[in-house]
């Protein structure tokens, strides 16, 4: 065959795959959506990715499908995510840890937190929560962090892995307590929170979205949450500044980012869709029930998302740094 017949040949196929490519984008999704949750089920990425799901999936009419792919606080999930075919089909519930404090944590991270995605968008913003079994004998949180300075390793707690936003956290929490506990990984804090409820562990810095029904059952205690200001979710629980230990002030995040390369009008679909989800009255009180704060006006979609990725990378960067932590 001559050059300029497989040439023409050439250009007819990348122009027939470009037209085909957005055919497809205009009629995405034709099926079930998969959403990667690199954490055990229960625990607050799996119920925000739940609760976002469903209103995507009723927005663009197909199911989101939860797939837990749990291990290495969180990067193993995240790891097979950014590696997924990048068709829109598989997406993932990164966070705070797995796109913040994780590559400051692991040498041989499998994927860039800035390069290898498609930000859609941020689905929730979770303050962080101190929590313990009921029937530990700290009730407030200077008898807390008193007994654990007492306790050291005899005191344990549970966290969902190095790099993940509960042993992040905590370490910072562990720092100022001058606390020096056992600490258990686990594959999520959902676990975590079952063995607090069977008296195995002794506490916990998770986020509130996790912890907001137990703490207003009164199954666990809720030493504090780490803003500013009380949570409307935990009334009762006071700030670490009414608690006393004000410079502990620490909020978690989860966003949905697809793999790098997923067609932008796909990547458009997805963060329209998620748009939709945190203006919708039913998903908000879903999500503020349980204390998440939703993302409004420019903290929406994915150019904020991509810049606060950026953010976030450096400052755990810095803040380990400066705490002599060093990767694994
Ligand atoms: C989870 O869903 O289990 C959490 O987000 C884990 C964590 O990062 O602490």
């Amino acid at each position: 065959m001559s050059q300029n017949i497989l040439k023409t040949l050439a250009a007819i196929g990348a122009a027939f795959a470009m037209s085909a490519g957005s055919a497809d984008a205009q009629t995405y999704p034709t099926r079930a959506v998969t959403v990667i949750v690199p954490f055990a089920a229960g625990g607050p990425t799996d119920v925000i990715a739940r609760i976002v799901g469903e209103a995507m999936g009723k927005t663009l009419g197909q199911q989101f499908i939860i797939e837990n792919v749990a291990g290495a606080g969180g990067t193993t999930g995240i790891a097979k995510g950014a590696a997924a075919t990048a068709d829109g089909y598989t997406i993932m519930m990164g966070h705070m840890g797995t796109h913040g404090a994780a590559p400051a944590l692991y040498k041989n991270i499998k994927y860039k937190p800035d390069q290898d995605f498609e930000p859609i968008g941020i689905a929730a913003g979770t303050p962080i929560v101190i929590v313990g079994r009921n029937n530990y004998p700290a009730k407030t949180l200077q008898e807390l962090v008193a007994k654990l300075k007492a306790d050291g390793d005899k005191a344990n707690e549970g966290h969902a892995g190095v790099g993940s936003v509960s042993f992040t956290t905590c370490t910072m929490f562990n720092v100022m307590a001058g606390a020096k506990p056992a600490r258990v990984p686990y594959t999520g804090t959902g676990p975590v929170i079952n063995d607090m409820l069977a008296d195995k562990l002794d506490y916990a810095c998770d986020q509130i979205v996790s912890v907001a029904s137990q703490v207003r059952a009164g199954t666990i205690r809720g030493y504090a949450i780490a803003t500013d200001k009380r949570s409307p979710a935990l009334p009762d629980v006071p700030t670490t500044t009414e608690a006393g230990l004000p410079d502990y002030k620490v909020s978690a995040w989860n966003a949905l980012f697809a793999p790098k390369g997923t067609p932008k009008d796909v990547v458009a679909k997805l963060t329209d869709a998620l748009d939709k989800a945190l203006s919708d009255a039913a998903t908000r009180k879903r999500l503020e029930d349980l204390g998440g704060v939703i993302p409004e006006g420019k903290e929406r979609g994915g150019a904020h998302l991509a810049s606060f990725v950026k953010i976030e990378m450096d400052r755990w960067d810095k803040a380990f740094k400066a705490g002599g932590v060093m990767p694994n």
